[in-house]
């Protein structure tokens, strides 16, 4: 059996040939190749859903977890939209929609954010890792729409933004309106260069209680220096009117928090450096 990091290794190796097959040959072979991705903790009908979308996710304890904070928001009553940064095939945008109507919320306007083009190159504090490679989960634009379009995502509450991330909140100008205060924020986009513009153009819409789901935490062996670790502890560091409370570990690698305004503290208690996960 492989670990999600092989699982990882052999999706980024085998995306690019499998994006130059023509369409109609990639939908006859998802069919067959039907997998058993969806988790057994999720509902049936909806892994049901997800198989026969045919899709692939890298890691497939994210998506339980996405259910986990939906209902911890339902608990909290906690409102407000969902923002997801990486989203490769559509996988777990799609557990997103259905987990928010299973919590029973039918507010949330559902914003998807990629390059749909994949990593950019490795620069920066992960740029001599070999974890990840510029081009990993390379997927198109108009794959990932027939996925959701398949899958039946509600489109009157979904947008999509194409673009790098560095280019935010420029190439999200036309949905702008429609942002609201953030009850799920899910960053999946692997590195530390990537975090770090995803973090500064979702700060405004934190509110208390939006918990953030990182679901690349533990990658570089969980070093504070690099990834996702060092982009959230920079990211504390300079806006210390927030903290934020560990949630909930997932998979190996993934970890949720819940933020809350500081009142009273001083703002070096807010860095969540030395907290256990
Ligand atoms: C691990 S995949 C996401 C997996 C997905 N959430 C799932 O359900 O399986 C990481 C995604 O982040 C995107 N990404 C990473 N860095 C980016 C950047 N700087 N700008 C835009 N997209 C980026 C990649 O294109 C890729 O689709």
């Amino acid at each position: 059996m492989m670990d999600s990091n092989a699982v990882k290794r052999y999706s980024s190796l085998l995306t690019p040939a499998w994006n130059r097959l023509p369409p109609r040959l990639r939908e006859v072979l998802r069919r067959r190749l039907r997998k058993k991705a969806a988790p057994e903790a999720l509902p049936e009908a909806l892994r049901e859903r997800l198989d026969s979308v045919g899709f692939s996710t890298s890691t497939p304890d994210t998506s339980p977890a996405i259910y986990d904070c939906f209902a911890a928001l339902a608990d909290s009553g906690v409102l407000g939209d969902y923002y997801e940064f990486g989203l490769w095939q559509g996988y777990s945008f799609c557990v997103a929609q259905a987990a928010a109507s299973s919590a029973g919320r039918t507010e949330p306007q559902f914003f998807g954010f990629d390059s749909f083009m994949g990593l950019p190159p490795l620069t920066g504090p992960d740029a001599e890792s070999r974890e990840f490679k510029a081009g990993d989960y390379a997927g198109s634009f108009e794959e990932v729409v027939s996925n959701l379009n398949h899958f039946g995502v509600d489109w009157e509450r979904t947008h999509l933004v194409k673009g790098w991330y560095d280019h935010l909140p420029g190439s999200a100008a036309h949905v702008a309106t429609k942002m609201g205060p953030a009850a799920l924020v899910l960053v999946d986009c692997d590195l530390y260069e990537s975090t770090v513009p995803v973090l500064q153009f979702v700060r405004d819409r934190i509110q208390p209680g939006t918990i953030v789901m990182f679901d690349d935490w533990n990658c570089f062996d969980r070093s504070d220096d690099m990834g996702q670790r060092r982009a959230f502890g920079e990211f504390l560091d300079e806006n210390p009117e927030w903290k934020a409370t560990p949630l909930l570990s997932f998979g190996w690698h993934g970890q949720a928090f819940t933020m809350q305004p500081v009142s009273g503290r001083r703002p070096e208690e807010s860095r969540p450096s030395g907290v256990e996960v």
